[in-house]
């Protein structure tokens, strides 16, 4: 049954990336891969550079964290801020693993970041402000604490129709859980930002100025489907909160249907590709 009110969405969200932080944090190769061109041009929206101070929203087990880290340079300063305690450990301890002293965390809801810290340079979020019930009060929350003349830019996946497997995951977990099939526009959904010309509009009704969209392809190339699916099942994906209500076999009848179907994106000469498209949506806090 769907949580009734915002707080208990996020209390479930929290739960499931605290349980699935480990798993997450071990796909980090496999993610630093996917996303590796997406990062290099979200960093260069929020026009991050050595020296400065950014702001990573949603930052998961810290990969684009790293990534910002190594950009700003030891001059500069990351604080990665994520709603899950136990991913958001995995980020501190890679950085620290990494060598990375600019790195610091923060446990905090993207809506109401609990920051008295203003004026920094940059805000970024990768992947995670689809999830969020209420991504215009997000967008606030970074604008209120960028300085005039800061950056933001946010990756979301982009509509359902450039982004199959993830519709073929979710109608095929309905049906084998018994759900009518669901709204993939529904706030708080991986693909709720995917509407064309809705995170434009949040960005402009959050006060950002210049707000543009570039589509960029990140298709998921994987050994097989079987890999893809084990992605899936490692990470707090809503797919593993829909199937987590069956029984164990009728679980793996249903895992074993998305894989028959997510086999037609096997490569004739070996290997998956996963179509996939994402959104970078940037803007800037005005000056004066
Ligand atoms: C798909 S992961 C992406 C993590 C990381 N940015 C990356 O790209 O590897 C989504 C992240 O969003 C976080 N998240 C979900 N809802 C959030 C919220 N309301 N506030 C802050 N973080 C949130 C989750 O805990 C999770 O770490």
């Amino acid at each position: 049954m769907a949580p009734a009110s915002p707080e208990q969405f996020k209390d479930a969200v929290r739960q499931a990336w605290d349980e699935s932080a480990s798993g997450w944090n071990h796909q980090t190769p496999a993610i630093h891969n996917w996303l590796a061109a997406p990062t290099a041009a979200l960093l260069g929206a929020a026009r991050i550079g050595l020296g400065m101070r950014v702001l990573d929203v949603a930052a998961g087990a810290g990969d684009q964290t790293l990534a910002i880290a190594h950009r700003v340079g030891e001059g500069g300063r990351v604080l990665a801020t994520d709603i899950s305690p136990a991913i958001l450990q995995f980020a501190s301890e890679n950085a620290h693993e990494a060598g990375l002293a600019q790195v610091q965390t923060r446990v905090c809801d993207a809506e109401d970041l609990a920051l008295d810290e203003t004026g920094f340079d940059a805000a970024v979020c990768r992947l995670g402000l689809m999830l969020c019930p209420n991504p215009l009060g997000a967008l606030r929350q970074m604008h209120r604490v960028l300085r005039p003349g800061g950056h933001a830019a946010v990756l979301v996946f982009s509509e359902p129709q450039r982004n199959p497997c993830l519709g073929i995951l979710m109608t095929t977990a309905c049906r084998h859980a018994g759900l009518g099939p669901r709204d993939p526009f529904t706030p708080g959904g991986l693909l709720s930002l995917g509407k064309p010309g809705l995170l434009e509009d949040y960005f402009q009704q959050a006060g950002f100025t210049g707000v543009a969209t570039e589509r960029i392809y990140a298709p998921f190339q994987l050994p097989s489907a079987r890999d893809y699916l084990h992605f899936v099942r490692t990470s707090a994906s809503p797919i593993v909160q829909i199937l987590n209500h069956l029984n164990p076999q009728a679980r793996e009848a249903a895992w074993e249907d998305m894989e028959e179907q997510l086999e037609v994106f096997q490569l004739p000469d070996g290997g998956w590709e996963g179509p996939n498209e994402l959104l970078l949506v940037h803007g800037m806090q005005p000056v004066g």
